[in-house]
């Protein structure tokens, strides 16, 4: 199937994503304090080898070349995270003006290559003072995110009009304190009840705060998005697949559109719901002026006996990634379509998507990662159908820029359009990212 630039409107945004922690490495300088991430990484056994983001890909001195590869890739913008530990070393109160130096750099940086910035206010590197303090189970951290968006927003809302508020709560809260695969590694199912609730609350402050700093702000919010399919036709898994949709992506949509919790889970959580204040759902709800989106892959779920949801994963035939994700390009346009009917945002975007495979630098000198030039070609063409059958489908940001720190699995999992050499820091360009260049400079297509 054969996909070009031209099958998508004039005026959409071609992007790539990253996120501080993942990238920036310098931990330690310019009065940066650590984050959980800092904590849990350093922790024995919490992540793949005991990988680090210490120095991750140093982009925090490498910026500018970065910002050279993304204009040789040809996109017109980027997304990219704040490091709020870099801006506010104890979460909140004094402010460290070196480190919010670093990102005003960083934005005129792009600014000068063409390129529109896109921040993300909080991808998951919360300031270890504010987890100390309580973290996200604490109502007061939505505060402190209210008084970090403000902070940033002053600075940098001159020239960065581009705000997404949370990168996928439901990591931020399941992964990080109800399994515990994530920093800062608590396991309590009603805890990450309470840190969504917190994290959703903390959206809609933020929403203010960046509204109140920045004349002209378009601001948003990141989901990760699942479409869960039942792995029979059994009533007991479709009611399942019900259930972990309540869980992965109704939790999070219904409030923000303001639906309020969905009903159906809030009886099946029974005591473990979270404590919520008068108000809280109105601020929540504060309108969106763009919805994004991350999409990997799909759930396929049935029917099990255990665990607070009663649903299992089942492994479907087909191909998988080296994340172990299914390559489902459908559920991209199923996802995107489904919310523009059900929610109605104004615009959405994609704001991460692809994939990992086990990439190497072969004799050639190359790195064909032919299945992740694939991935791409398949998502995008979806995306197209998307955007044909209605759906207000504004952008697309390719994950990742750079190969990274991909949290528990370390430098083990590679996303990039540039591959890493992580002892000499070389970047190079592989087969999916010349074929996305060619792509955005509308080359017909080889072969
Ligand atoms: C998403 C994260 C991003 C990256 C990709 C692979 O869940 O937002 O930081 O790790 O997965």
């Amino acid at each position: 199937m054969s996909i070009q630039r031209d099958d998508f409107p004039a005026d959409f945004v071609w992007g790539t994503a990253t996120a501080a922690y993942q990238i920036e490495g310098a931990v330690d300088e310019d009065g940066r304090a650590p984050s959980i991430w800092d904590t849990f990484s350093h922790t024995p056994g919490k992540t793949r080898d005991g990988d680090t983001g210490d120095t991750a890909c140093d982009h925090y001195h490498r910026y500018r070349e970065d910002v050279a590869l993304m204009r040789e890739l040809g996109v017109n913008a980027y997304r990219f995270s704040i490091a709020w530990p870099r801006v506010l070393p104890q979460g909140r109160g004094v402010v460290n003006g070196a480190g919010l130096d670093f990102y005003d750099r960083l934005v005129d940086a792009l600014l000068g290559a063409g390129i529109t910035p896109w921040a993300t206010l909080y991808h998951w590197d919360l300031p270890q003072a504010l987890e100390d303090a309580g973290g996200w189970p604490r109502r007061d951290t939505a505060y402190a995110l209210a008084e970090y968006a403000a902070v940033v927003g002053r600075r940098l809302g001159d020239r960065l009009k581009r705000w997404i508020t949370l990168n996928e709560p439901w990591c931020s809260a399941y992964l990080g304190y109800g399994n515990g695969v994530h920093a800062p590694g608590r396991q309590d199912f009603a805890l990450s009840l309470q840190a969504a609730h917190h994290l959703l609350l903390g959206h809609g402050l933020a929403t203010e705060a960046l509204r109140a700093a920045v004349p002209g702000a378009q601001v948003g919010v990141t989901l990760n998005l699942t479409p869960t399919h039942p792995a029979t036709p059994d009533p007991r898994d479709l009611e399942a697949a019900r259930r972990y949709d309540g869980f992965f992506n109704r939790w999070y949509l219904d409030p923000l559109f303001g639906f309020g919790y969905p009903l159906d889970m809030w009886e099946l959580y029974g005591p473990m719901v979270p404590h919520v204040e008068p108000e809280d759902l109105r601020r929540i709800a504060v309108p969106l002026d763009f919805l994004g989106i991350n999409y990997y892959s799909r759930s396929v779920v049935r029917h099990a006996e255990q665990g607070p949801l009663l649903v299992e994963h089942v492994r479907p035939e087909g191909e998988y990634t080296y994340m172990n994700w299914e390559v489902y390009p459908d559920g991209i346009r199923e996802i995107v379509a489904r919310v523009a009917r059900e929610y109605r945002p104004r615009s959405i975007y994609i704001t991460e998507n692809g994939a990992c495979y086990p990439d190497g630098v072969e004799d050639d000198g190359e790195i064909h990662d032919s299945k992740r030039l694939e991935y791409y070609r398949s998502h995008l063409s979806k995306c197209a159908q998307a955007i044909r059958e209605g759906a207000p489908l504004k952008g697309y940001f390719a994950w990742s820029l750079l190969d990274n720190f991909e949290w528990a699995e370390g430098y083990d999992k590679r996303f990039g359009l540039f591959y890493v050499n992580f002892a000499t820091q070389e970047r190079r360009l592989k087969q999916s990212g010349r074929w996305l260049k060619g792509f955005l400079e509308g080359a017909a297509e080889a072969g």
